[in-house]
């Protein structure tokens, strides 16, 4: 039952607050009991209840909410800087796939992986996110392609579980068509819909269903159906739209009810309107802009029309091929015109929002859970502005130290 005492700045981007507040408190005091939090607020407001609990010194530093990464590809083997340095002579990300690259590659190296290999790289990732503040991941399928192939990569999530941070899983089967379908992609939608979503829901393995509408990939009626199938089972819709052209893609996501649209690097006038009436969370990847020269997602149009407006790093062996969310928050400032207290609610309340969680995780208020990370910072502007390459010192979890800085994991 400890009191954070001391701290600079408490930022606890309170879920009532507004989208550029992040509701910070200076000289502050953060109380918690097990695995939830107590209170929040000026040290010398601390209740006398609390006085006598042990304390722990925050020497001034600037405290968050658990990072929370709302859009991950977290499982897969294997990377593609071949095609990194393919885009940089000038091939496009479509080129690349129409040749037989991109997700395609993925998904064969991920298939050909055993399992234990390919949770240890979970593993090992989630550590280093660990690191970075980071106590809440989306992590998707879709490198699996196959019934048995995305359940093996959704079991993965599950039996990570019950490791330090808190697992969102998200069935991405219609990532891709797989090639062993190419001619016959009616057969592979009517697999997603009508095996794969089922199994699913029956074994409890994934909170949302995602479908990338694109070109390359599925359209917005394919989309429409596996979304739905995905609803009357349980699973929330969620999209992959208007990343590299403009097909609709927030429209469907206002249309379905999704929890959010991510990318909308190119969403059309129409398809914001849609998303603010609809109640649709996007998710900027700025990663994703930054490494395939697309966008930047425009949150400035978005924020004005009352959509809020999410942050994640979309990690991919492809088009954003980092996990770190602080550097990703920079970008949305830089490539986006968001405030640092924008894109620090971008990472936390509102990517909660766009899990379902925002009742539990993403802000520091009594009731909820015990998930922050101390940096080594006086504010949020100066913490975003300095590019370091961590000022984390310190991750909770649940009310549990998962890292510290200096110490081994
Ligand atoms: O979100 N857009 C589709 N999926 C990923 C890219 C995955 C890959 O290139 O492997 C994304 O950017
Ligand atoms: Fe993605």
């Amino acid at each position: 039952m400890p009191v954070l005492r001391n701290i600079g700045a408490l930022a606890r981007c309170l879920s009532s607050g507004a989208p550029g507040d992040a509701g910070v408190v200076s000289a502050a005091a953060l109380v918690w009991d097990g695995a939830t939090i107590r209170w929040a607020g000026p040290e010398l407001e601390l209740p006398a209840e609390f006085a006598g609990w042990p304390a722990e010194d925050a020497a001034g530093r600037l405290v968050i909410p658990g990072l929370v990464d709302c859009h991950t590809h977290l499982a897969f083997a294997g990377w593609r800087a071949d095609e990194f340095a393919l885009r940089l002579k000038g091939a496009t990300y479509l080129d690349i796939a129409a040749a037989g690259g991109g997700i395609a590659s993925t998904v064969a190296k991920t298939r050909a992986a055993g399992t234990d290999e390919l949770r240890a790289r979970c593993v090992s990732h989630l550590t280093e996110m660990a690191g970075l503040g980071v106590t809440t991941v989306e992590a998707k399928s879709g490198y699996g392609l196959t019934a048995e192939q995305e359940l093996r990569l959704l079991g993965i999530y599950r039996s990570l579980a019950s490791g330090p941070q808190r697992i969102v899983a998200t069935l991405l089967a219609a990532h891709v068509v797989p090639a062993e379908y190419r001619d016959r992609r009616g057969e592979y939608v009517e697999l997603i819909e009508q095996e794969l979503i089922p199994r699913v829901a029956r074994e409890g393995l994934a909170r949302f269903c995602d479908v990338f509408v694109e070109e390359s990939a599925f359209t917005v009626e394919e989309a429409r159906r596996i979304l739905l199938a995905g609803k009357r089972h349980g699973l929330a819709p969620k999209l992959h739209a208007d990343q590299l052209t403009s097909c609709g893609g927030a429209e469907l996501a206002a249309e379905v009810g999704a929890a959010s649209a991510d990318h909308l690097e190119q969403v059309s006038e129409a398809g914001i309107r849609a998303m603010a009436s609809a109640g649709v969370v996007a998710v900027s990847l700025p990663f994703a802009s930054l490494y395939l020269g697309v966008g930047p997602l425009p949150a400035r149009r978005l924020l004005s029309a009352g959509v809020p407006v999410a942050v994640a790093t979309d990690f991919n062996p492809g088009s954003a091929p980092s996990y770190h969310l602080p550097v990703a928050m920079t970008l949305a400032c830089t490539l986006q015109r968001m405030t640092p207290a924008e894109a620090l609610r971008g990472a936390t309340v509102v990517a909660a929002q766009a899990l379902g969680l925002n009742w539990e995780i993403g802000s520091l208020e009594p009731g909820k859970s015990a998930d922050f990370a101390v940096i080594d910072s006086d504010s949020v502007d100066q913490w975003l502005y300095h590019l370091r390459p961590n000022a984390c010192v310190r991750t909770v979890a649940k009310g549990r130290d998962i890292w510290r800085a200096g110490q081994p994991n």
